[in-house]
């Protein structure tokens, strides 16, 4: 089977307060979405990437991306799942129905090549696919309501892991799951919540905990370390 890639690139950014969508703040003096677009690109052999960008974006045709061949863009949604939907059905017409979908966040541009490889190389022959996650390093604590609210116990994290993209799954299983959460009305935040609301349980391969979502303005300078660092 073929790997494709999904990016969505439709969000507009509201924690990170920027006068632009965070995925096209600059980073070194390139745009993010650059940045995880290259590194995407240059690390794996996939056949086609599809990015999901806003309705209202007009920055798109400033990056470097947008000159690239191998890319293709659509039209986003609403919340994030609407967006990889649409990229997926923009798909439609060149994939086969097992081949493999990379879907990874547009604000993630510190993933790592190695993370990939290690992302493909696992799932491969893998009957669901998966996804790249972080062991949770801090203590957890249950809460009640309100801003300071009281500790109701402290949760074991010995089996919670915090899921990282790329999340990798077969074009149709990944599909099918999206519509039928969304036909429930089940909020899924990533493909891995999709899939395991239809009942397939994804994999977990351990990556790197600096493969950050650039989400509020101070991961711009941590961004920025990690990338300086390889
Ligand atoms: N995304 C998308 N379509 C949406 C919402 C989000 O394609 N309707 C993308 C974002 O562009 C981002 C990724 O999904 O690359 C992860 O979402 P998030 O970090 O939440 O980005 P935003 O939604 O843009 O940020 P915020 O939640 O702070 O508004
Ligand atoms: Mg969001």
């Amino acid at each position: 089977p073929k790997l494709w890639l999904v990016v969505p690139a439709a969000g507009i950014g509201q924690r990170m307060q920027a006068e632009c969508p965070k995925q096209y703040l600059r980073i070194n003096s390139r745009f993010i979405l650059d940045i995880t677009l290259s590194r995407l690109l240059d690390s794996v052999p996939f056949s086609g990437c599809m990015v999901a960008l806003n309705s209202a974006d007009h920055w798109w045709p400033d990056t470097g991306a947008s000159a690239d061949r191998r890319i293709q863009t659509c039209t986003g949604g609403t919340e994030r799942s609407d967006s990889v939907r649409a990229a997926l059905l923009a798909l439609a017409e060149q994939v086969a129905e097992d081949d493999w979908v990379l879907v990874h966040d547009a604000a993630r541009p510190c993933v790592h090549p190695g993370d990939l490889h290690k992302l493909v190389e696992t799932l491969s022959d893998h009957p669901v696919g998966g996804l790249l996650a972080a062991p949770v390093a801090d203590t957890l604590k249950k809460v009640g309501k309100g801003t300071n609210p009281e500790v109701l116990e402290t949760v074991d994290r010995g089996h919670l892991w915090r899921a990282l993209t790329p999340q990798m799954f077969r074009y149709r299983m990944l599909v099918n799951a999206l519509e039928r959460a969304h036909e429930s009305g089940h909020r899924v935040t990533d493909e891995s919540s999709a899939m395991e609301f239809s009942g397939n349980m994804p994999l977990l391969v351990e990556g790197r905990p600096d493969n950050i979502k650039v989400t509020v303005p101070a991961d711009l300078d941590l961004a920025g370390f990690i990338l300086s660092r390889f």
